[in-house]
């Protein structure tokens, strides 16, 4: 379906067949209508916080007639969950908010979902800090292009998957920074740029500023190796 960005494709992508799928942050329910009249999900869950999102929804969701595989929920996060407790997620996307939101959301986890598939609009540290910390794994990572924008998405699988096991896995990605390629090394040069500029805009007094200076350190060292072999092949 062409209503699709790149940024929701690569999510979709992410899904297995016959699925049951929780989109948290639904907005317009494109994910879920794509993932229904698809036949790639059993069954999907679209949930926003808010009512006039989920009307916009309901709205389009009738329009593409998948109203049987789609109920929509109003709800903070997966809070709703634990008031349905028959209700079985096998992927649970949370995509287009920040990171600290989506930790905010990650409080509820719950053992009624298996997977997780994350598309951070913000850093993505917190959230590979959170897989590391409850011993979860990153099934897949991906960076795709969407309207001149680098977005990461990652699938955290709670019982299989590579492990995120040390600064470098949090920062670049256990499987992202193993598997290097073009999309990978634009994204981290725009970072180093990004984050240079910010050194210069926090007072060094700032424990901000210690933060910044590590984080570039350790991209530099990371990405300037990196380009200096993609220089020799
Ligand atoms: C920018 S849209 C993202 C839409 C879509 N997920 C995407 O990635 O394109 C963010 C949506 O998340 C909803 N939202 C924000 N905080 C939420 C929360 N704690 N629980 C559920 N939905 C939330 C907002 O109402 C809004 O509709």
């Amino acid at each position: 379906m062409s209503f699709l960005t790149p940024r929701l494709f690569a999510i979709a992508k992410m899904v297995d067949i016959e699925d049951v799928v929780a989109d948290i942050g639904t907005d317009h329910a494109y994910l879920p209508i794509y993932l229904a009249k698809d036949n790639k999900a059993k069954k999907i869950y679209a949930c926003d916080i808010n009512e006039k999102p989920l009307e916009v929804a309901k709205h389009n969701i009738n329009s593409f007639d998948v109203k049987d595989k789609i109920e929509l929920i109003l709800s903070d996060g997966i809070s709703w969950l634990k008031h349905r407790p028959a209700i079985h997620i096998n992927e649970c996307i949370i995509a287009g908010l920040g990171s600290n939101t989506m930790l905010d959301i990650l409080k509820n986890d719950s053992d009624q979902i298996d997977c997780y598939i994350i598309a951070s609009q913000t850093s993505f540290d917190p959230i590979r800090e959170w897989v590391k910390k409850n011993k979860y794994f990153i099934e897949q990572e991906t960076i795709v292009l969407d309207n001149e924008i680098l977005y990461e998405v990652i699938k955290v699988n709670k019982f299989a998957g590579t492990k995120v096991k040390n600064k470098l896995d949090i920062l670049f990605g256990p499987i992202l920074r193993k598997e290097i390629n073009q999309l990978f090394l634009d994204k981290w040069v725009s970072e180093e740029a990004k984050l240079r500029n910010l050194l210069i805009q926090v007072p060094e007094q700032d424990s901000k500023h210690k933060q910044i200076q590590k984080k570039l350190k350790l991209l530099g060292k990371f990405i300037n190796k990196e380009l200096k072999q993609n220089e020799t092949n």
